[in-house]
């Protein structure tokens, strides 16, 4: 069967789970992955600070080596678990085959379709969350540079789309609630965005204790300071700018676009600001998640 890699893939609809086509054809393999008790998990719904995380990571697993996390674009220094070969030279499970654990790996999957090899082996897992509408916005311009998925469409339906859950990988409001859920009795390292943008080094110190290590002040320093927003938009190992331009199209935005809190106060109207908030409300009652909107 030939597939044409021009063509924007669509949705297909897992367990109620909306996943690109090609990824939807790959769940079945993903949840069968057995990973290997030092592997590291780094969840997030898209758009939250995932490759940020995964940098920290990199680093802290290296003692804050620069170079040596330089080694590899960043999608090959952390496989992305569910993504298939079809717009990539490998799936994220062909790749974690040629990968020596500990293995930094990277999902967008809500918590229920994570495969249950991660907590069978009680794999460390970090989810890093970001406040809703700092996410929404961030999601609309990644689809229009995102060329392996559908296209964004006006804002005003993007934000429907979000709401309502029609986006990939699902509504924010189950994923963050899924794993917030599950983090006590799953071992799971829960942060917010927000929190790493206020006070990175407390953050990183967080990931570090976690992840069962102890570095120095000075390198803990270092990967503070390469891992700012600025450093990574500028390293060309982190800001995908290895991605082809029919992948990821930079001269519409940036991947490394912003990187601020409270960046949708200039996009929201007063008015959709407003049903955001009553939609908001109405789906995570019952749950006090601390996230903010604004530092
Ligand atoms: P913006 O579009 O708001 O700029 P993910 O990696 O999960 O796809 O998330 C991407 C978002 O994280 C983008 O948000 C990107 O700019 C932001 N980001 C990436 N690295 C960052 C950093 N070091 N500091 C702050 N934000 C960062």
């Amino acid at each position: 069967m030939s597939v044409n890699q021009d063509a924007r893939p669509d949705f297909v609809t897992v367990k109620g789970i909306n996943l690109l086509d090609h990824i939807a054809k790959n769940i079945d393999a993903v949840s069968a992955f057995c990973p290997h008790s030092s592997d590291i998990l780094i969840g997030a719904y898209p758009k939250s600070g995932s490759t940020w995380t995964v940098e920290i990571v990199d680093l802290l697993l290296h003692n804050g080596d620069a170079e040596t996390c330089r080694r590899a674009p960043i999608t090959v220094r952390a496989a992305f678990l569910e993504a298939s070969d079809r717009l990539r030279p490998k799936s994220g499970l062909d790749q974690l085959k040629e990968m020596v654990p500990p293995r930094i790996i990277k999902t967008h999957l809500p918590i229920q379709l994570v495969p249950v090899g991660f907590w069978e082996k009680k794999c460390k897992m970090i989810y890093v969350a970001r406040n809703a509408k700092d996410t929404v916005v961030s999601y609309f311009y990644f689809h229009d540079m995102n060329k392996t998925g559908p296209e964004a469409g006006p804002w005003q339906s993007f934000v429907h789309k979000f709401m309502s859950g029609e986006l990939g990988w699902g509504t924010w409001h189950d994923h963050v609630k899924g794993y917030w859920r599950e983090r006590e009795k799953k071992n799971i390292l829960y942060i917010f965005y927000e929190d790493l943008k206020e006070n990175p080094r407390r953050e990183v110190e967080r990931i570090m204790r976690y992840l069962d290590l102890s570095l120095s002040d000075e390198v803990i320093n270092r990967i503070v300071e390469l891992t700012t927003f600025q450093n990574m938009k500028i390293n060309p190992m982190a800001n995908y700018s290895f991605v082809s331009k029919n992948t990821y199209d930079q001269s519409i935005t940036k991947f490394m676009r912003k990187g601020q809190v409270g960046d949708w106060k200039t996009h929201f109207t007063p008015e959709q600001s407003a049903k955001f908030d009553e939609d908001y409300e109405k789906k995570m009652k019952n749950i006090n998640i601390p996230f903010r909107t604004q530092l």
